[in-house]
């Protein structure tokens, strides 16, 4: 890998040592070197049939400021797909557009596939969730600290009809993690990492969402609540049949994880393939595998 950084540089990805590290603003000049033309017509063939959520040339952002430029997605009912990029590329954004909290100027988000295919682009955020199924995780210290682990749960349910149809979930997700169940009565402050990253996956399962938006699952989890985390997650996927888009700074984990994967560079999308060829695509290998 090469070491052109500039001395005193910390910030990087480099998985070496400090000599293989790069700065943030190298990676995105080497990605852009590597962006390559991504088309629709190449976004259709990763899905391989009816996309579940498609975007059409989204432009997106904050305020008055663009970040997203014209970006197209597509990600099939059943499936998942992994962005990853440098930092700042927004791939938080492209989440917070899906579910509605960012200012949307021009394109389309559309969920559902066949007959049932919805623009939802100009739904509330609990609109994505209550009419949608769209449920997203949030990235890191999102559970209420001083409620119990049953109260947290009862709040991912506060858009459902009947407080008693939240229990009813909560049960039922109770039920399937027993690591949770154990806790159920602690406050969710003492909880572990990993303990605390199930929480805040399995609120977002109260509502009983058909797409889960998942950002960075593995922030801040030592290695083996890792794992944890994507068994559960592949499980949501291949067991119960959920959507699943994430984004993952642990690129390998997320490319392992996917079925498709897009590297996104200054809010557009630099490349996309399967999660298994861009884990073996030797360009994103040297500027976001560690080399
Ligand atoms: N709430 C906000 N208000 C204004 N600008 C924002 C906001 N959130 C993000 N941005 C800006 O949008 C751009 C994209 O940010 P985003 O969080 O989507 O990047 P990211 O790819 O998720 O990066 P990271 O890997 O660091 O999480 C950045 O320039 C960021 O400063
Ligand atoms: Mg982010």
């Amino acid at each position: 890998m090469s070491t052109d950084q500039k001395p005193g540089s910390i910030s990087g990805y480099g998985s070496g040592g400090v000599d293989s590290v790069i700065s943030v603003e190298d990676v995105v000049r080497q990605a852009q070197a590597i962006a390559e033309d991504v088309t629709v017509e190449q976004l259709d063939a990763l899905v391989g049939g009816d996309a579940y959520v498609s975007i059409e040339n989204l432009r997106a952002g904050y305020g008055q400021m663009e970040i997203l430029h014209d970006i197209n997605l597509r990600v099939g009912r059943k499936q998942s797909l992994c962005l990853i990029g440098p930092n700042g590329a927004g791939k938080s954004t492209i989440l917070h557009a899906i579910f509605g909290f960012n200012n949307i100027f021009s394109g389309k988000i559309n969920i559902g596939d066949g007959p049932n295919k919805a623009d939802v682009t100009k739904l509330s955020p609990n609109q994505k969730l209550s009419e949608a199924g769209i449920a997203y995780i949030l990235q890191d210290k999102s559970v209420f600290p001083s409620m119990t682990v049953e109260e947290n749960l009862w709040m991912g349910g506060f858009l459902k009809n009947q407080p008693a149809e939240a229990k009813q979930a909560a049960e039922m997700i109770f039920d399937k993690y027993p690591r949770l169940a154990a806790r159920r009565k602690h406050q969710a402050k003492v909880l572990s990492g990993g303990e605390r990253r199930l929480l805040e996956i399995s609120r977002a399962l109260v509502m009983n969402p058909e797409v889960l938006l998942v950002d960075e699952p593995s922030i801040g989890l030592e290695p083996r609540f890792i794992d944890m985390v994507f068994e559960i997650l592949h499980d949501l996927q291949h067991n119960e049949g959920k959507t699943i888009i994430m984004v993952e700074q642990n690129a390998k984990k997320g490319l392992e994880f996917a079925d498709i994967g897009y590297v996104l560079v200054s809010g557009e999308v630099a490349i996309a393939g399967k999660g298994d060829e861009l884990l073996a695509n030797p360009k994103v290998g040297q500027l976001f595998l560690g080399g």
